[in-house]
């Protein structure tokens, strides 16, 4: 590898300056093709940058590279860096993937002495640091991207904690609940995902750099430093583990489907709600997209696409478990299948993030709708049976019953609950009087649910401000 190191593949026609040595002939192309990786693994390209530097400051201060080698390969990769940034660096398929070509590309701007930054190092715990430093990053972009999301469901909670709307289940008008109580579920939810993110990223936090292929390294480095230099809490414990374990990986993708999951409930939910059938909210022309043949048409094609992507993130989550499903230790090559499917799951994810963010801030609600919804499909017969246990002291299951004849008696008569007259209600139930109307309101139902976390606007008010607190 020495003789060869300083020429290019082309000088030396062997096709591979970096494992030259030991091979005579060209790759065939379909083997290069199926090798290649550097067509998606260039955006590691600033975790390698970050990876080698450590690994080379630490090669300097453990004396195992000369200071004057060290130097000029950090002035080396500083001019790569420029490169890379500026987009004028010469990414070339021969050398396969990420890492070569960096450090072909210093080669050839430093010269032989940049053979000098793989002492103690290989590309296992190479790309292994570099996946996991990018990983690291897409976790942390995701928690703080779900902290705005849930930054603007706030705001609109907080506007809208006392607008009724029917609270559903099984998509039927179940009780009155407030707006701002069902976006502060998502809150909820959104909550916990980020903590996901966060949980995800304390346990990827070691650095597997210096596992070097997979056996650790004979040279007296230093994974302690190398570790901190790059943000990680310690050094991963177990070579073996260190440079075969994408278990970090996994981990992040399935806080990312979870995510998805609930993004893809919420985007549902809009679709629903600016059906004209439900009218109970509208996107402005910002979030909305017309027809090319139906001009009455404003469809809401982010939410839509936000409701598919977790199609996308859930198939990486699938598509990575299953490649890393029966892997012998340590390091395979089928490992570099990990990269695609993990970036692709958090572009969606981004994506997704941001603009569900974007159409939280810009629905704009018809609470009159919203209201007269509340109230329709006798969504106060349960604060009828209530009333009936708290002022009659009937049993919960004999009120249900009594409550069953009055709306049965209201469907009839085709009126609401609190249309019937007194004298309607007292033919089902001579003890009720007229203190029942009060609460046969959607705004008397929601505000009377006081209970921890209940819809009452008092209640909601209330975990509107713990978040505030939480998230300032
Ligand atoms: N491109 C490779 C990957 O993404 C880098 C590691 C290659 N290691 C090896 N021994 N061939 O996994």
């Amino acid at each position: 590898m020495t003789d060869n190191a300083s020429k290019t593949p082309a000088a030396n026609g062997q096709g591979q300056a970096m494992w030259g040595g030991r091979f005579s002939a060209k790759p065939a192309e379909l083997m290069q093709a199926i090798n290649v990786s550097i067509g998606f693994d260039k955006r590691l390209w600033a975790q390698d940058l970050a990876g080698s530097r450590a690994h080379a400051r630490m090669l300097i201060s453990q004396g195992v590279i000369a200071s004057s080698d060290g130097e000029e390969i950090l002035e080396g990769l500083a001019r790569i860096e420029d490169e890379l940034s500026t987009g004028t660096f010469p990414f070339r398929d021969e050398y396969e993937d990420i890492h070569m070509n960096i450090e072909a590309r210093l080669r050839e701007l430093i010269g032989p002495t940049a053979g000098r930054l793989h002492t103690a190092r290989s590309r296992n715990d190479q790309v292994a640091v570099d996946f996991r430093l990018w990983v690291r990053d897409a976790a942390d972009r995701s928690a703080a991207q779900l902290v705005e999301l849930q930054k603007a469901l706030l705001a609109q909670a907080e506007t809208y904690a006392d607008a009724l709307m029917p609270g559903f289940t099984h998509l039927q008008p179940a009780q009155p609940v407030t707006f701002g109580h069902h976006l502060m579920a998502y809150v909820e939810m959104f909550g916990r995902d980020a903590g996901r993110f966060r949980d995800a990223r304390a346990r990827m936090n070691e650095c597997p750099l210096g596992a070097a292929a997979l056996a650790g390294s004979p040279f007296p480095i230093d994974r302690h430093q190398t570790a901190a230099s790059l943000g990680f809490d310690r050094p991963t414990a177990n070579s073996l583990d260190s440079v075969s374990s994408r278990d970090f990986a996994l981990e992040a993708l399935s806080a990312a489907s979870i995510t998805a999951t609930h993004l893809s409930r919420l985007a549902e939910e809009i679709v629903l709600w600016t059906t004209p059938m439900f009218g109970f909210i509208k996107l402005t022309d910002a979030f909305t997209t017309g027809s090319s043949i139906m001009p009455q048409k404003k469809n809401p094609d982010a939410a839509e696409l936000i409701r598919a992507k977790v199609g996308r993130i859930l198939g990486s989550l699938t598509t990575l478990t299953v490649v890393m499903k029966g892997l012998p230790l340590a390091y395979s090559k089928d490992m570099q299948e990990d990269k695609v499917p993990t970036f692709e799951a958090f572009d969606a994810l981004e994506l997704s993030l941001l603009a569900m963010a974007g159409m939280i801030a810009d629905l704009i609600p018809n609470t009159d709708k919203m209201a007269a919804a509340a109230g329709a499909g006798f969504s106060t017969a349960t604060d009828l049976a209530d009333w009936l246990v708290r002022e009659l002291n009937m049993p919960f299951r004999d009120a249900h019953h009594v409550t069953g004849s009055a709306v049965k008696a209201a469907e009839t008569k085709g009126v609401d609950l609190a249309e019937l007259s007194l004298a309607e209600f007292q033919a089902i139930e001579p003890r009720i009087t007229d203190g029942v109307y009060a609460v046969l309101t959607p705004a008397a139902s929601a505000a009377s649910r006081m209970s921890y976390g209940g819809t009452a606007p008092a209640q909601v008010r209330a975990q509107i401000a713990r978040w505030k607190e939480t998230l300032a």
